[in-house]
């Protein structure tokens, strides 16, 4: 069995494979890391975020569509895939843990440390073991059709951590819509948040920080945690809908929009 990571396009069954599609996404991750290693604390935050927007989208697709299919093909797709998911749960878990951690805490550097190495893990586990055994069990037509039906659900899937939601259908297809249109939502806030200025950085901020616990809140809905594996599921606290910070924070926008009338 030869690594995905040693075969040429042609080999992973052209440019529109599934396999092919995995392995830019994965050379992509990898600069991500890089440049993540290297950045300073300001420049950390926009970083990470490129890295979630490619990550959780990705990974999202992987536990929907191809996982499942592992498991059809496999004798021990099971187990195989299961070590995946419990990755991603942990990729899902120290995010979660980063987002409650505020810049410059030196909380943050041992959670960022083992989100690389976790995220580079899962490559190398997928790369070298799970896609060249699903390549010698599929076609090329197969692998191509997987790739379409992959990128397809890819575009509209989540793009933050989703720790509490299912690793597995159905209670992760369920989850997609509401928390798709949530987590673009806080794309766009935060993308205007990390390259505005102080003012508007102020504003932003609690509305950012509404919509993450609103879609932690979301996936408590119990069909969105169904089809879950025991060991992927969070043990960790349980956030309430925060009725108060989302005041708050429709208050502090609606100020800053008559302000900016005014001017
Ligand atoms: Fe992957
Ligand atoms: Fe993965």
């Amino acid at each position: 069995m030869r690594s995905v990571a040693e075969q040429s396009v042609e080999e992973l069954g052209g440019p529109i494979s599934v396999l092919t599609r995995q392995k830019g996404d994965h050379v992509r991750l990898n600069e991500l890391l890089e440049e993540l290693q290297a950045a300073s604390d300001v420049e950390q935050q926009r970083v990470l975020l490129r890295i979630y927007r490619l990550v959780f989208p990705h990974a999202f697709a992987e536990e929907s569509v191809l996982w499942p299919v592992m498991r059809r093909v496999l004798p021990d797709g099971e187990e195989l895939t299961l070590q995946v998911e419990q990755e991603h749960q942990e990729v899902n878990e120290l995010v979660t843990r980063l987002e409650r951690l505020p810049q410059g805490s030196p909380e943050r550097a041992p959670v960022l440390d083992r989100l690389v190495e976790v995220l580079r893990e899962d490559v190398r586990d997928e790369e070298d073991e799970l896609f060249p055994r699903l390549q010698n069990l599929v076609s090329r037509g197969r692998l191509q059709l997987l790739g379409l039906a992959w990128e397809g659900v890819r575009r509209v899937a989540p793009t933050r951590a989703h720790p509490i939601v299912a690793r597995r259908p159905p209670g992760n297809v369920v989850a997609a819509l509401p928390l798709s249109l949530l987590d673009r939502l806080r794309d766009a806030v935060d993308a205007r948040r990390y390259s505005g200025t102080g003012a508007l950085r102020g504003v932003l901020a609690p509305i950012s920080g509404v919509l993450t616990k609103a879609s932690h809140a979301v996936e408590h809905l119990p069909m969105m945690r169904r089809g879950e594996d025991p060991s992927t599921r969070y043990e960790g606290r349980a956030p309430g809908f925060p009725w108060a910070t989302a005041a708050g924070a429709a208050a502090a926008l609606a100020a800053f929009a008559l302000l900016r009338r005014r001017r």
